[in-house]
C-alpha cells in the first residue's frame, strides 16, 4: 500500500461517518469533512464545515435546568456538486445501486478523490470521479471538480452546485436533543452566476460568507445557461446538458470563505466576493496548494525505514491531520488547539490540554506557531484570574474546557447513551489543566530559547498557575504536609468519592507532584529573565518575596499518597473495590466506557479501581526520569526504579483506556520497562482514528488529536530521548529494533538539522548557512554543531 495514500474502498453506510471525519480537507483557518457533495445530515451522513475559532453559545431547558453551551458552529455547505438523470432525483449512493465507490485521500497533495458507478432505480449507470481540497496556499479557498461519464444511454444530465445555509450543529447523537441552529440573518443571493450565503451567528455575532463560483464543460467544451434560485437559506444553481452514451460532463467549482473575525478584511461578504472574483481556476488553485503541502511535508519529514507494517501510513495520516487543524493558517485565527481538530463535533469544538500533546512536534517544526497557539490562553488570562478570584483562591484558574472567552464551557450535565440518564458532571474539576497550560509555555521556551516569549507572557502564565496552585494547597497538621482537595485528575472517571460524589478526590498525584514542579520552574522562569524585566513583572504582579519562600515550602512538604510501594492515584484510591475485569470484558467487549456501563448498570464508577486513562503514569510522561527521582526526594518519598516499575504494572491493570491519549501515555511510561509493550500501545494511539472501525470510538465525530499528534511523539521524542534544556538538545535513544532507522528533520534554535536515530546511533547533520553553533548532548557526550557540519554518536563509543 502507497503510504501517501489513504484509501476506502466500497460503500460502507455504517462507517461512511469516520470515514467523512478522516477524510476532511482543511488548512487549520478551515476544514470541511469529507461527506458526499451535496449529502444532508442523515444517519450516514454529516457535511460539515468549521472555521478555526468561531463557537456561537445557545441555551436549552434540560429537565427544567437552563442548559448553556458554546459550540464550534457548522457553516454554510459549499461542497453541494450533483447530477440528476432527466427529470429523477439527484443521485446519491444511498438511493443507487452502487457498483463501485472508492474514496482516496492523497496525504501528499491534500486532495480528496471519490470515484463511483452508480445505477439509477431505472437502471441507467453513471461513472464518476469528485475531487476536492482546502486549499494550504491560501486558506479562504477550496477548490472542487466532479467529473461524470454517462454509461450507456441519452438523455439530459442535470448539474447542481449550491451554497446550502439551511445548517445546523446536530453531528453527535448526544447532544441532540439540544438546540443547534447558530445562524440567523442567512442571506442568499446570486452575484453574476457566483452563489453566496451570508449569515451571522446568533450570540457571538461573528458574520461568515460563503461563496462558490462553478463552471462546466461539456465533452471538453464549455457550457453556460445555469439557472440560478434562491430560497430562505440557500443559493443554487443548475444546468441542463442534453448528453449522448460516452459522454463526459464536468464541474469545476472553486469556494471562499471569510468571517468577522479575519484580519485584514473590510467584511466578509464583500472579502468573499473579492475573493472569487480573483480566484484562479481549479488548476492553478491546485498547484499552489500542492506546492504549500510539499513544503510542508519537507518541514514536517518523518521517516521510517522499514518499520513494522502500516506505520509510515499511519505517521502521515496523523500528521496530516494534525496539519489540517492547525498550520501557519491558524496563527491569526486566536483559536487553539481544539481537541477533536476541526473534523467534528464532538465536545463542542472545545479545548482541553489536548495541545500538550501536541505542541511537541510543531515546536520542533514551526516555532513561531506554537507560539501562536499559546497565546490563544494568554488572551484568556484575564479570564482565568476572574474564574480564580471567584472560587476563592489567587493567581489563575484555566477552565478545563475552552471556547471562545475562556469562561469554562464544561457541562454540568451529561447524556449517558447507554441508560437515556443525564448525570451530574463534575469533570470541570481538572484543575491540572493550569499545569499543563504552564507546561507547554515552559517547554516551548526550553526549546526555543524563546526569552522574549517568557518576558512577554510565558512567565507571567506560569507565575500566576503557581500561584493557584499555592493557594489550593492547604496546610494539613496532621501531616505536617500540604494537601490539595477536591479536583479531579486526568483519569475523570473518579469525580469524587462514593460518599462525597462530584465534590472531587483527595491528593491526586499527578496534581501534586507537577504542581511543585510548577513552582520549582516558576522560580527559574524568574531568574531566566532579565532584572529589568524581573523587576517589572514582579512588580506588575505584585509578587512577594514571601510566596517565593512559600513555593519553596510547598516543594519540600507537598503531601503525596502511597500504598505498597506504588503511587496512589489519589488519596484512598486503593480502598475502593476491584473490579472483575474478566467479567466485564467477557459480558460486554469493549469496555472503554465502564463509566457509562456500571451506571446503565446502576452502579458507580467511582467506586471502583478503574481508571479511564493514565493519570499517575502521565508524570512519567512529562518529567524526565531523574527530574522526577530530584522531585520526589526533595519531598522526601522514596522513589526508585521499583516504585516505578511498580506504579506502572499497578495502573496499567487498572485502565481501560477510555481516552485514546492513554495508550500514548502507557506507550512512553513502557518505553525503558518493556519495549515490546510500548510498541503495542504506540501502534494503538497511531491508529486510534484510522484503524479497526470497531475500535475507534467516536472517530466519526472528530479525530483525537492529542493522540494522532502524540502517536508520532512517541517516535520522535520518547524512542530518540530528543529533549531541549539549559540551551542543550539532547538524544538518548532507547530505539527499539522493530521501528527500522528513523530519518526526520528538526527546526531547532534557527537551523534544520537532519537527525537519523538506530539503536545504537545518532547522526546529526545541521544545513549550512548563518547562526551560532549548537550543543548537542548524546550518550553521554557533548558536542558543538557549527551550520554545515554532521556529527556521529554510537553507544559503543565515538
Ligand atoms: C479525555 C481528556 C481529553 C478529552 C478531549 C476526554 O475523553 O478524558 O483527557 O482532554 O477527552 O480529548
Amino acid at each position: 500500500m502507497n503510504d501517501w495514500i489513504h484509501r476506502f474502498s466500497g460503500y460502507e453506510p455504517s462507517d461512511e461517518r469516520r470515514r467523512e471525519a478522516l477524510c476532511t480537507v482543511g488548512n487549520g483557518y478551515f476544514a470541511t469533512r469529507g461527506a458526499w457533495a451535496g449529502s444532508s445530515a442523515t444517519d450516514h451522513h454529516y457535511p460539515g464545515t468549521y472555521l478555526a475559532g468561531y463557537y456561537n453559545r445557545l441555551i436549552d431547558d434540560v429537565d427544567d435546568h437552563l442548559v448553556e453551551n458554546e459550540s464550534l458552529v457548522n457553516l454554510p455547505d459549499w461542497l453541494p456538486l450533483t447530477v440528476a438523470i432527466n427529470d429523477g432525483d439527484w443521485i446519491t449512493p444511498d438511493t443507487c445501486e452502487v457498483l463501485e465507490h472508492d474514496q482516496e485521500l492523497d496525504l501528499l497533495r491534500g486532495v480528496l478523490t471519490r470515484r463511483f458507478r452508480l445505477r439509477d432505480p431505472l437502471g441507467r449507470e453513471i461513472s464518476g470521479v469528485e475531487r476536492r481540497f482546502a486549499s494550504m496556499a491560501d486558506p479562504h479557498l477550496a477548490g472542487q471538480t466532479l467529473a461524470i461519464t454517462v454509461t450507456g444511454w441519452a438523455g439530459h444530465l442535470r448539474l447542481g452546485s449550491a451554497v446550502n445555509g439551511a445548517v445546523r450543529n446536530c453531528g453527535v447523537e448526544r447532544y441532540r436533543k439540544l438546540s443547534g441552529r447558530h445562524l440567523t440573518e442567512v442571506s442568499p443571493t446570486v452575484d453574476d452566476d457566483n452563489l453566496m450565503v451570508a449569515a451571522a451567528t446568533s450570540q457571538s455575532r461573528h458574520r461568515v460568507a460563503v461563496g462558490i463560483r462553478t463552471v462546466a464543460a461539456h465533452n471538453g467544451s464549455p457550457v453556460a445557461g445555469w439557472t440560478t434560485r434562491t430560497d430562505s437559506d440557500s443559493a443554487y444553481a443548475e444546468l441542463v446538458v442534453p448528453v449522448q452514451a460516452g459522454d463526459v460532463v464536468t464541474a469545476e467549482k472553486v469556494a471562499a470563505i471569510h468571517g468577522s473575525r479575519d484580519v485584514g478584511i473590510s467584511e466578509p461578504l464583500l472579502a468573499t466576493q473579492t475573493a472569487l472574483a480573483h480566484a484562479p481556476g481549479f488548476d492553478q488553485l491546485r498547484e499552489a496548494h500542492v506546492l504549500a503541502w510539499s513544503q510542508l511535508w519537507q518541514r514536517f519529514s518523518i521517516e521510517l525505514e522499514e518499520p513494522f507494517d502500516g506505520t509510515m501510513a499511519a505517521v502521515r495520516l496523523n500528521l496530516f491531520h494534525l496539519l489540517q487543524s492547525a498550520s501557519a493558517h491558524s496563527g491569526d485565527t486566536d483559536a487553539g488547539v481544539p481537541a477533536r481538530g476541526l473534523h467534528g463535533e464532538a465536545y463542542r469544538g472545545h479545548i482541553f490540554w489536548d495541545e500538550l500533546f501536541v505542541f511537541p512536534l510543531l515546536t520542533l517544526r514551526m516555532p513561531a506557531l506554537t507560539r501562536s497557539l499559546l497565546r490563544y490562553r494568554y488572551r484568556r488570562l484575564p479570564a482565568a484570574r476572574q474564574a480564580a478570584r471567584r472560587a476563592g483562591y489567587p493567581g489563575a484558574m484555566f477552565p478545563w474546557q475552552s471556547g471562545s472567552d475562556g469562561r469554562e464551557e464544561s457541562q454540568r450535565l451529561h447524556l449517558n447513551p447507554l441508560s437515556g440518564r443525564w448525570t451530574e458532571d463534575a469533570t470541570f474539576r481538572q484543575r491540572h489543566v493550569g499545569l499543563a497550560i504552564a507546561y507547554t509555555m515552559w517547554q516551548y521556551v526550553e526549546m526555543t530559547g524563546d526569552l522574549e516569549f517568557l518576558g512577554d507572557r510565558g512567565a507571567e502564565v506560569i507565575i500566576e498557575v503557581a500561584r493557584f496552585f499555592a493557594g489550593l494547597a492547604e496546610y494539613d497538621q496532621g501531616r505536617d504536609r500540604y494537601v490539595i482537595r477536591g479536583v479531579v485528575g486526568p483519569d475523570e472517571f473518579h469525580t469524587g468519592y462514593p460518599s462525597r460524589p462530584a465534590a472531587g478526590i483527595d491528593n491526586n498525584s499527578y496534581t501534586n507532584v507537577l504542581a511543585v514542579w510548577l513552582f520549582g520552574v516558576a522560580a527559574k522562569a524568574l531568574q531566566r529573565l532579565p532584572a529589568w524585566r524581573r523587576a517589572e513583572l514582579t512588580a506588575t504582579l505584585g509578587l512577594r518575596s514571601e510566596e517565593l519562600s512559600h513555593w519553596d515550602e510547598l516543594t519540600r512538604r507537598m503531601y503525596v499518597p502511597f500504598h505498597d510501594g506504588v503511587i496512589s492515584q489519589f488519596e484512598g484510591y486503593e480502598q475502593l473495590t476491584e473490579l472483575d475485569w474478566q467479567h466485564y470484558r467477557s459480558t460486554y467487549g469493549d469496555i472503554r466506557r465502564l463509566d457509562r456501563i456500571l451506571e446503565a448498570e446502576g452502579r458507580d464508577v467511582t467506586s471502583y479501581q478503574v481508571s479511564k486513562q493514565a493519570d499517575v503514569l502521565m508524570l512519567l510522561y512529562l518529567l524526565p526520569r531523574r527530574e522526577l527521582h530530584d522531585l520526589m526526594e526533595r519531598l522526601g518519598y522514596p522513589f526508585t526504579a521499583t516504585t516505578v516499575r511498580a506504579t506502572v504494572e499497578y495502573y496499567l491493570a487498572r485502565t481501560c483506556h477510555g481516552s485514546s491519549l492513554s495508550a500514548v501515555v502507557h506507550a512512553w511510561g513502557l518505553a525503558m520497562l518493556d519495549p515490546d509493550r510500548a510498541l503495542e500501545f504506540l501502534e494503538q494511539a497511531l491508529h486510534s482514528d484510522a484503524g479497526d472501525p470497531s475500535q475507534t470510538g467516536t472517530a466519526a465525530e472528530g479525530i483525537h488529536l492529542g493522540a494522532m499528534a502524540g502517536s508520532i511523539d512517541l517516535i520522535q521524542r520518547c524512542f530518540t530521548g530528543l529533549g531541549g534544556t539549559n540551551d542543550v538538545l539532547r538524544f538518548g535513544p532507547r530505539w527499539p529494533a522493530k521501528l527500522g532507522t528513523l530519518r526526520m528533520v528538526l527546526r531547532y534554535r534557527g537551523h534544520r538539522i537532519v537527525a537519523k536515530v538506530s539503536t545504537s546511533r545518532v547522526t546529526l547533520t545541521v544545513d549550512p548557512g548563518p547562526g551560532p553553533a549548537i550543543a548537542v548532548r548524546c550518550f553521554g557526550r557533548t558536542r558543538l554543531l557549527r551550520p554545515g557540519e554532521s556529527r556521529r554518536w554510537s553507544s559503543r563509543g565515538g
